[in-house]
C-alpha cells in the first residue's frame, strides 16, 4: 500500500463544485462529489499507462456524478444505488432528451392544476406529517403538481418530477441539520409553484442543444451483490457512504416519500443500505468481522458492520473489474465514539486480501479532529485498487 498526497483533490470531494454546474446541480446532494474527481481518475488511468476506460461502474452512484461525467466524455457507464430516490435522480440527469420532451415540459408550466383533487392525495412521511413541513398553499401546490406530472409521458414526466423533488427543501420549513431533519417555523418557505417553474426552465435551458451520448444503465440495487457479469468493467469510480451515522432514507425522506407516494419505501431503502448508521431495533452486531478491523469492531458495533458490508462490496468490485482495471474509491476516515478509524487503510488492506494486485491511498484533504485527550489528523482520500 502506497500513500501519496494531492491536495488539489480535496475540493473535488464535496458537492460544492457540482452545485453550480449544468445538470450536475439539478438536485442538491450533500454527500455527492464533483465531476472533476471522475476526470482525475480517468486521467490517472491514462497516465499510469493503462488503456482509456471504455466502461465505468459506480456501485454507489448517488445522484449520478460519475455517470454524467462519463457520458460527457463519451464513455459507457452503469450505476447502482440502494435508494429509489438516488437511482431516479441519476436516471433523469443522464437521459438523452428530445426537443419534444423539452417543449412538453415547458408547455406543462401553463397547465391548469386541480387543487381539489390533489388535497385528497395521501402523502405520508415516516418522521412527521407532511402538512407540518410546508405552508398550506405549498403543500397543496406540490400535490397538485405531483398528480398532474403523473399524466405526462416517460422522459418529460421524469424531468418534471425531478424538478419538483429538487425544490422541496426550499418550499418547506425543514432544516437539514447534520444527520437530522428539523421543522423550523421561522424559516421562509419559497412559493412552491413559482420555484418549480423556474427550475423547469433552467433544466430545459441546460439541456438545449446538448449532444446525445451513451445513456448509462442505472439500477436500483445493492453494491454488495451486483447484477453485473464478471470482468465486464474497465474502471470503478465511486464513493460509498461514509462511516458517519447518516441515514440517507431519513435525510432525503420527504423527497423519497413524494417520489414513491409511499411511507414504506424508506424502510425498503434502509434494508438495502450499507450499515453505516445505527438502525432502531437492529443494532446488527457482527460476529465475523474482516480481520483488518480489529478490536474497534467489537467495541463499536457499527464499525464492524460497516466494514463487513464494505468487504462485500470491494469483493464485488474485484469480481466485475477486468484484469488490470482499477477501482477509485473516495472515503473518509472517521471519528466515532472518540475513536479514530483509519478507513482508507482498512479499505486498502481488505482489497489486498481480496486479491487486488496493488493499492494506493491518495490523500486529498486533512482535518484536525478532537479525539480526547488528544487531537488527531483525519483525512479524506481516494483508495486506488488495481486488479
Ligand atoms: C456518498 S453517496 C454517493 C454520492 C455520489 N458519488 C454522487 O456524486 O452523487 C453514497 C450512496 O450510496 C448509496 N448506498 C448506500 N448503501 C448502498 C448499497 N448497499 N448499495 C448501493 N448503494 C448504496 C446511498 O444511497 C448514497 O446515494
Amino acid at each position: 500500500m502506497r500513500v501519496a498526497t494531492d491536495y488539489a483533490l480535496g475540493a473535488f470531494m464535496t458537492f460544492e463544485l457540482s452545485k453550480e454546474k449544468p445538470i450536475h446541480g439539478w438536485f442538491w446532494y450533500k454527500e455527492g462529489y464533483a465531476p472533476e474527481l471522475v476526470d482525475w481518475a480517468l486521467k490517472t488511468e491514462l497516465e499510469t499507462g493503462n488503456r482509456r476506460p471504455e466502461s465505468v461502474l459506480d456501485p454507489f452512484c448517488g445522484v449520478g456524478t460519475t455517470l454524467l461525467a462519463a457520458k460527457d466524455k463519451g464513455i459507457a457507464s452503469a450505476g447502482v444505488d440502494a435508494s429509489t430516490l438516488a437511482a431516479f435522480v441519476s436516471k433523469a440527469k443522464t437521459e438523452d432528451y428530445e426537443k419534444s420532451d423539452l417543449e412538453s415540459a415547458l408547455a406543462f408550466l401553463n397547465r391548469k392544476l386541480d387543487y381539489r383533487s390533489a388535497e385528497k392525495l395521501d402523502w405520508q412521511f415516516e418522521l412527521f406529517s407532511t402538512k407540518a413541513a410546508f405552508p398550506k398553499r405549498n403543500h397543496t401546490e406540490i400535490l397538485a403538481l405531483r398528480e398532474a406530472i403523473e399524466n405526462e409521458d416517460g422522459r418529460c414526466r421524469n424531468l418534471l418530477l425531478l424538478a419538483l423533488l429538487s425544490v422541496l427543501p426550499q418550499a418547506s420549513v425543514i432544516l437539514k441539520d447534520g444527520g437530522v431533519l428539523k421543522i423550523d417555523k421561522r424559516k421562509r418557505a419559497l412559493p412552491a409553484r413559482e420555484i418549480f417553474r423556474r427550475k423547469v426552465k433552467r433544466m430545459c435551458r441546460e439541456l438545449e442543444g446538448r449532444p446525445q451520448g451513451h445513456v448509462p444503465r442505472v439500477f436500483l440495487g445493492d453494491a454488495r451483490a451486483l447484477d453485473i457479469g464478471g470482468e465486464e468493467v474497465d474502471a470503478v469510480i465511486t464513493s460509498p457512504p461514509y462511516l458517519n451515522n447518516i441515514d440517507y432514507s431519513k435525510i432525503y425522506g420527504l423527497e423519497l416519500s413524494l417520489l414513491a407516494m409511499s411511507k414504506a419505501e424508506a424502510e425498503e431503502v434502509r434494508m438495502r443500505a450499507i450499515r453505516s448508521f445505527i438502525r432502531t431495533g437492529n443494532p446488527g452486531q457482527e460476529t465475523e468481522m474482516p480481520p483488518e478491523v480489529g478490536e474497534i469492531g467489537l467495541r463499536i458495533p457499527i464499525v464492524g458492520t460497516y466494514f463487513k458490508d464494505m468487504e462485500a462490496s470491494i469483493a464485488e468490485m474485484f469480481r466485475v473489474l477486468r484484469p488490470g482495471g482499477a477501482a477509485y474509491v473516495n472515503v473518509s476516515n472517521s471519528v466515532i465514539h472518540e475513536t479514530h478509524v483509519i478507513v482508507d487503510e482498512i479499505f486498502a488492506q481488505m482489497a489486498e486480501r481480496i486479491g487486488f494486485a496493488e493499492t494506493e491511498i491518495v490523500v486529498g484533504a486533512e482535518r484536525i479532529a478532537d479525539v480526547r485527550p488528544q487531537k488527531v489528523k483525519t483525512r479524506e482520500s481516494v483508495v486506488i485498487m488495481r486488479k
